[in-house]
């Protein structure tokens, strides 16, 4: 390709819009432009990125022994209907009628079409297992749209659905795709860590995200050095030593407590650690208003509460609900004598507490000695609790870090869920109509696209890995006013071309500005016919990703690029 004649709108500027890395510099080397919030369109340049890790995702998914087919976007509001998810899906979820006022949707995910697709075509034990992909495009309406790419309302997604007889069967697509999704990773040179991730009601370790650890990243990973425990935190668990104290058992009493609503607040007041608070907490659900409680020390995870409480909004109750239930304003409120009855959800931790401090129901006021069983009781006992930092191991009771990290991948077993809200059925080895048992696996193109620029780049651009490099190698002739060294540029350009993807930068422009492009678009190999190949007839061979330079006869060009390009292709053939 020449550069003169492509559209590649590099930027000296990062824009103004752009808080992240990876987000600057997909701006800046003219690989992507926005549209409008969270519509991006890929230029030529990152198109070309975008068609390698395309190309990438496909072998290893075709490897892996799954199918590929492309079902359309735009999906009947029914499917949806007959899951039970066009009600739960939320605003994320793009609705739309067609001429005829029928109810359609812009696929978010694809679980309904795909479930739809085998019903109609799958009828016996003998046409499974299967497991079916695409590479397409998704469409979520998301609240935040940001960081470029990463997080946009329409993006390519591979998204693939496993149907098995058992669970066995399901356990081994589970097992293959988590075997290629490992290979699709290292083969585009992103590092990702497996982390057991949060599976609804599934339970065990039936769901793992492959995460890029980086500072941008919106996951928190738990994670133990010494024995390998890795959870993201919206299910993460620890070892916790909850209280089991035999004090003696005081009388409850209630204490002025002006203006003081917070724990933060109360230590301070009534010079106490935080342990001694319990947490009262009203919540609304679509379901109820329910109260939930925590040692003052301790944060709620709602991922978790959801969970518990079997729901999909979860929202902290208003002012004006919290009078209602407790009559005391937020900050004041309790278990001990609601004015109104509602469920009660406490964490382990708050069981075997002793003489506790929490609202008295009261304004201005609070409780002391305040026991549980004796003075409250509960609906469910749950750990609902937030882990942190410095907290122990759930396996090996060693000290717990965390980290942030990128989801750009999602594998999950599924279960039932589909099969039977929609009614699949096929019949088994001895004639029983049964459902089939699901799987399912997403990995985001545009978000592992950016993600390698976050791990792969310098202050000068992005240094590509050479597996999805838009190019293998840039051709910079100096002087576009010295034939003899556009002459010597356009052959290297020419023989090269033949077997690798070559840039020829023919535009007329300073040098300094070519190898500063060329380092901002970050092609693995650059030639340069300049200085040395006026004087001695030798071109300059350089690394984007290193400084050493080498000379190399006309003669050699050939022979030395495959070298290099072997060498720098190896860490990705794997
Ligand atoms: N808004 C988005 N923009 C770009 N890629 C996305 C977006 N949402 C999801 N993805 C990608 O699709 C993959 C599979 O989708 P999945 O439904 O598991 O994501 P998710 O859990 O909604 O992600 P997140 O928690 O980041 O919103 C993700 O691992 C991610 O790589
Ligand atoms: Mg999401
Ligand atoms: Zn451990």
């Amino acid at each position: 390709m020449r550069r003169s004649q492509m559209l590649l709108p590099t930027l000296r500027e990062d824009p103004k819009d752009a808080e992240i890395t990876s987000h600057i510099l997909m701006m800046r080397a003219g690989i992507i432009r926005k549209l409008d919030a969270g519509l991006y369109t890929f230029l030529p340049l990152g198109h070309r990125v975008l068609l390698k890790v395309i190309q990438i995702i496909r072998e290893e998914m075709n490897r892996a022994g799954a199918q590929e087919l492309l079902p359309p976007i735009l999906i009947p509001a029914s499917l949806w209907r007959e899951s039970g998810r066009y009600e739960v899906m939320g605003k994320e979820m793009m609705r739309l009628q067609d001429r005829h006022e029928n109810d359609m949707v812009l696929g978010p995910t694809h679980e309904e079409v795909f479930t739809h697709i085998v019903r109609e075509n799958v009828q016996s034990y003998r046409d499974l297992p299967l497991n079916l992909y695409q590479i397409n495009t998704k469409f979520r309406d998301e609240i935040r749209p940001r960081y470029g790419v990463m997080r946009c309302r329409e993006f390519i997604m591979k998204d693939a659905y496993s149907f098995d007889l058992d669970e066995a069967g399901l356990e081994k697509n589970y097992q293959a795709m988590r075997e290629a999704y490992r290979r699709i990773f290292a083969r585009c040179g992103l590092e990702v860590i497996p982390v057991e991730a949060d599976t609804g009601n599934m339970g065990g370790s039936n769901s793992e995200e492959f995460m890029v650890p980086s500072s941008v990243g919106e996951e928190t990973i738990v994670h133990c050095h010494s024995c390998g425990y890795v959870a993201n935190v919206e299910r993460a668990e620890a070892k916790r030593e909850l209280s089991s104290s035999s004090e003696e058992m005081l009388a409850l009493e209630e204490i002025a407590t002006p203006n003081v609503r917070t724990i933060e607040e109360l230590v301070d007041f009534l010079g106490v650690s935080p342990q001694r608070f319990i947490k009262s907490l009203v919540y609304r659900t679509e379901h109820e208003i329910v109260m939930v409680l925590i040692r003052g020390d301790f944060m709620v995870n709602e991922t978790k509460l959801k969970h518990v409480l079997n729901c999909i909004e979860l929202e902290p109750a208003t002012e004006e609900e919290v009078f209602q239930v407790t009559g005391a304003p937020i900050g004041f409120v309790s278990p001990v004598n609601l004015k109104k009855k509602i469920r009660i959800i406490a964490d382990e931790s708050v069981i075997g507490m002793r003489n506790a401090i929490s609202g008295a129901n009261k304004k201005d006021y609070h409780l002391k000695n305040m026991n549980p069983m004796r003075d409250f009781t509960w609906d469910r006992v749950a750990d609902i609790h937030q882990v942190q930092e410095g907290e122990k191991c759930p396996r090996c009771s060693q000290s717990l870090k965390s980290y942030k990290g990128i989801e750009v991948g999602h594998i999950f077993k599924l279960g039932y869920k589909y099969t039977q809200a929609m009614n699949v059925r096929v019949l088994d080895k001895n004639g029983q109509s049964i459902p089939p048992i699901m799987g399912c696996y997403g990995i985001g193109v545009g978000r592992t696209i950016a993600s390698v620029i976050e791990q792969n780049h310098d202050e000068h651009g992005i240094i590509w890995p050479m597996s999805i490099a838009p190019f293998h190698g840039i051709v910079i002739p100096v002087n576009m006013s010295d034939p003899a060294v556009v002459k010597a540029a356009e052959a290297i350009y020419t023989t090269l071309s033949a077997r690798f993807e070559i840039l020829l930068d023919d535009r007329d422009e300073r040098p300094g500005v070519k190898f500063k492009d060329a380092d901002l678009i970050g092609v693995p190999i650059r030639i340069t016919v300049g200085k040395s190949f006026t004087e001695e007839g030798k071109v300059e061979f350089k690394l984007r990703r290193s400084e050493d330079k080498h000379l190399v006869a006309l003669d050699d060009v050939e022979k030395f690029f495959e070298a290099w390009y072997e060498k720098e292709m190896a860490p990705y053939r794997v």
